[in-house]
């Protein structure tokens, strides 16, 4: 700590390098100072008027100096002075990165600090769109959960134990559930379709819903498969839905999602839930459903001119066999339930050719997209 000498020498010299000296340790302390009460104790110590630095040399230097060198004396220290002052007046908490800010030193060309703004993922778009299509129609959105138990996912769908159909759906398996009866062992749903059972068991027909969500299967990641993605489910129950109530339904919702011009084939299917089962497609929306993209083969439709969309059909009476008790009589409702990827139709829309780029996190792929 800088404490003020007795000066023996009064020549201008001498007073200059004392001056120098304390000068240096002002802006020194100023430099240091890391808190506003560090702050107070630093002006407090150069400025108290009882006893201050500045008072010290006013007693020393120039009360103490020598009738002939008090003016020269009076000159320095009050310079001195001055320049203490400013020193302790422009002193601040953070002094020395704040230095840098100081507002001669801020370029007004400089552009402003950015902050980006986040938005949608591409897959949560393509959802959050599908699901407008069918809500304007006038569905709910229902939502279940992604650890399923072998009941909903499997049983109530119309897969009994051990039906080949399970095969179908590369199930990961929560581990140490063998203890529990079957249709209580934890799962990750493979697709949104439980999520039909859980709303039936809650709401009374009639019944319009859409169910976004994430679903997970065994597939090891490639090009075109994710061990997670995402599904979009529709279920219609009323009385007197048919298969034409189907077919308009998702011709419209296609219509609207890929454009007025888009035409939509159902090709007979399988699914344990719906009978008839189908599985739909769109004229391919790229090639114009001609196959061809100029002289080149169109990569999207494998130059068949489709795509394949979805899988849907009418509700199979067994699945309502499980939620008669809320209001669902075989005898007296029908429906139609589809059910499609998400992700598989971001790809399509965007032209992204890999679907790991979806999950990978890369803001510059990602940014793309805002
Ligand atoms: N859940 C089926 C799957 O993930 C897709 C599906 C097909 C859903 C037909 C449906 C449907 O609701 O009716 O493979």
């Amino acid at each position: 700590m800088y404490d003020v000498p007795t000066l023996t020498d009064y020549s201008a010299a001498a007073l200059e390098k004392a001056a120098a000296e304390c000068i240096r340790a002002c802006s020194g302390e100023a430099a240091e100072v890391r808190s506003e009460a560090e702050l107070k104790a630093f002006r407090d110590r150069w400025m108290a008027r009882k006893n201050g630095i500045l008072t010290q040399i006013n007693d020393l230097w120039l009360k103490g100096a020598p009738k002939d060198a008090k003016r020269e004396a009076g000159i320095r220290v009050n310079e001195l002075k001055s320049r203490i002052q400013e020193l302790v007046e422009g002193a601040h908490v953070g002094h020395v990165a704040a230095e840098s800010y100081a507002a001669d030193h801020v370029d007004i060309s400089l552009p402003g600090i950015r902050r980006p703004i986040g938005a949608e993922h591409p897959v949560i778009k393509t959802m959050h769109e599908m699901v407008g299509v069918f809500t304007r129609l006038g569905y709910s959105v229902a939502e279940g959960p992604v650890v399923e138990t072998d009941y909903y996912n499997f049983e109530s769908l119309n897969f009994p134990v051990n039906h080949p159909a399970r095969d179908t759906q590369d199930t990961l398996f929560i581990a140490g559930q063998q203890g529990k009866p079957q249709r209580e062992r934890l799962l990750l749903r493979t697709h949104t379709s439980p999520v039909q059972i859980r709303t039936m068991e809650k709401m009374r027909p009639p019944l319009r819903i859409v169910i976004p969500g994430p679903v997970h299967r065994n597939d090891p990641p490639d090009a075109s498969h994710s061990p997670m993605f995402h599904q979009i489910e529709g279920l219609a129950v009323d009385t007197n839905i048919t298969f034409g109530d189907l077919k308009g339904t998702l011709d419209h919702a296609m219509k609207e999602f890929f454009g007025s011009s888009v035409k939509t084939s159902f090709r007979p299917s399988f699914f344990p839930f719906t009978e008839p089962s189908a599985e739909m497609y769109v004229s391919c929306f790229i090639c114009g459903g001609s196959g061809r993209r100029g002289a080149d083969p169109c990569r999207p439709c494998k130059q068949t001119g489709w795509i394949e969309i979805l899988g849907c059909g009418m509700v199979d009476p067994n699945v309502f066999e499980f939620v008669k008790d809320s209001g669902y009589d075989p005898r007296k409702v029908s429906g139609f339930a589809f059910g499609m990827g998400a992700d598989r139709i971001a790809l399509l829309k965007y032209g992204v050719d890999d679907i790991q780029l979806f999950f990978q996190g890369d803001v510059r792929f990602l940014g793309q997209f805002v």
